[in-house]
């Protein structure tokens, strides 16, 4: 890039930038379903536990690889060391993969705000009602389409200060509302067993496919392992905190996802008594429950409309991060001008985008180790490809460019009073944890062995 690389202003416009890209539909969308499948109490447990020593870690580890070499992923561990360049780009093809399906559940969200605001919140409020659109072969793909379209637009025109200054407004709105539909939630009948279900960790559901969720799930929702917070360090200037912007951006990150599913699990416990069938629906759960929630509530049309608008919001800022990295990515290897490049990635997105729709419905008979297209990318980004990113990250800072490396660099701006923890975290337990992970996943996922 020619442009220099201006900064954020400080801590407090560094953690909103961040934030921006973290608080997406991984913790409203994803971190619910997850939850609920995946044993309640046990999942969530073991998400706090992975993010407050791997999260933490990696997080610390990214943003300062990014703010001591001034670089986005691929330059930067090429200049750590010209060995390394392979690890950016591998970092590099992550939001290729997400975007696509991304702005897919994107589209939905468009849908149900376009549902609400029009008057349709009985007919959303219906069992067979989500079921029925994403099976179908036009409106969901028109729908991606729609907001695919607004994600690109908005990178093309160079706009997404504006949209990200929206944001900041619509952010805390976001998690204030999320707590009221919470908080609801759990005054309807038979929501407390549900309450229950997700704080109470069930031990005998602890397997290794729980901790592999979880952990594709922390770096999803923290932008992590993909080479977007060596950007964001990239611009991050050097008195700043960085150890306390990264406590914040996590607390900010958890706390939603943590409301999230506060407001979708009980919910499912006082519709459908809490069958092992409803919980473990899967990408649908928040969809399907939702708008029976809103349904019931005073002014539940409104309140429903305002939240789908936010939640899009939320999405649009993470597709846009992603967008951006995708296209810079491109731009910095071949130089091309930024508009073709664009339409380029656009048009790569549709070309993966719609048959993931479609995937739902039509062709849901086409599937990839037994994965329909939207649970295939899902499994190849979060449990395979994030996963292997974050060892090789580890592996790098903590035998070749060394931890104290990233101490130094984070002590540049403050003392890192974590310090002991990082290093253990990024030379031994991580590497070695996400090893046998990924090991026992990818032999679940063929079928080999049962975990
Ligand atoms: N973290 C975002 C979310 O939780 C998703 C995302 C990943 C956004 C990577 C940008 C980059 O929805």
């Amino acid at each position: 890039m020619s442009e220099k690389r201006s900064s954020f202003t400080g801590k407090i416009g560094f953690v909103l930038a961040a934030a921006g890209s973290a608080v997406g539909l991984g913790n409203i969308w994803r971190f619910p379903y997850l939850a609920a499948k995946y044993g309640g109490g046990i999942f969530l447990l073991v998400y706090i536990i992975l993010a407050i020593t791997f999260g933490f870690a990696l997080m610390c580890a990214e943003i300062a690889i990014g703010r001591k070499t001034g670089l986005s992923a691929i330059g930067a561990f090429k200049k750590l060391d010209k060995r390394f360049g392979f690890i950016g780009i591998l970092a590099a093809i992550i939001p290729a993969i997400i975007l696509p399906y991304y702005s897919v559940i994107g589209g939905w969200v468009t849908k149900y705000l376009v549902t609400f605001v029009s008057g349709g919140m009985k007919a959303a409020a219906n069992d067979s009602y989500f079921g029925n659109f994403i099976s179908k072969p036009f409106e969901p793909v028109g729908w991606f389409l729609i907001f695919m379209g607004l994600t690109a637009l908005i990178v093309l025109l160079g706009v997404e200060k504006g949209i990200e200054k929206v944001s900041k407004v619509m952010m805390p709105i976001l998690a204030f509302l999320t707590l009221v539909i919470a908080v609801y939630v759990l005054f309807m009948p038979g929501a407390i067993d549900g309450l229950l279900y997700y704080i109470t960790p069930n031990f005998s559901k602890f397997s290794a496919t729980t901790v592999l969720a979880a952990l594709g799930q922390l770096f999803y929702s923290m932008s992590l392992a993909m080479g977007i917070m060596i950007t964001y360090g990239s611009y991050m200037k050097k008195d700043v905190n960085l150890e306390s912007s990264v406590r914040q951006i996590e607390i900010f990150d958890t706390g939603i996802a943590f409301m999230a599913g506060l407001m979708v699990i009980p919910a499912v416990f006082s519709f459908s008594g809490g069958s092992q069938e409803a919980l473990g629906q899967g990408p649908g759960l928040m969809f399907v429950t939702l708008p029976k929630v809103f349904e019931s509530m005073t002014g539940g049309a409104i309140i429903g409309a305002l939240f789908f608008l936010l939640v899009l919001f939320a999405a649009l800022t993470s597709s846009i991060s992603l967008m951006e990295t995708v296209v810079s990515i491109v731009r910095d290897k071949l130089g091309w001008n930024r508009k073709i490049v664009c339409a380029i990635v656009f048009g790569f997105c549709l070309a993966i985008g719609i048959p993931v729709s479609l995937g739902n419905g039509i062709w849901s008979s086409f599937t990839i180790i037994g994965m329909a297209l939207l649970d295939f990318f899902d499994f190849v980004s979060n449990s395979v490809l994030m996963p292997i990113v974050a060892l090789l990250t580890c592996i790098f800072v903590g035998y070749i460019i060394k931890p104290k490396a990233i101490i130094e660099e984070i002590e540049i701006g403050a003392p890192f009073k974590a310090k002991t923890l990082f290093t253990i975290v990024i030379k031994y337990i991580a590497p070695i944890c996400i090893v046998l992970i990924l090991i026992s996943s990818v032999l679940s996922a063929f079928g080999i062995m049962k975990i």
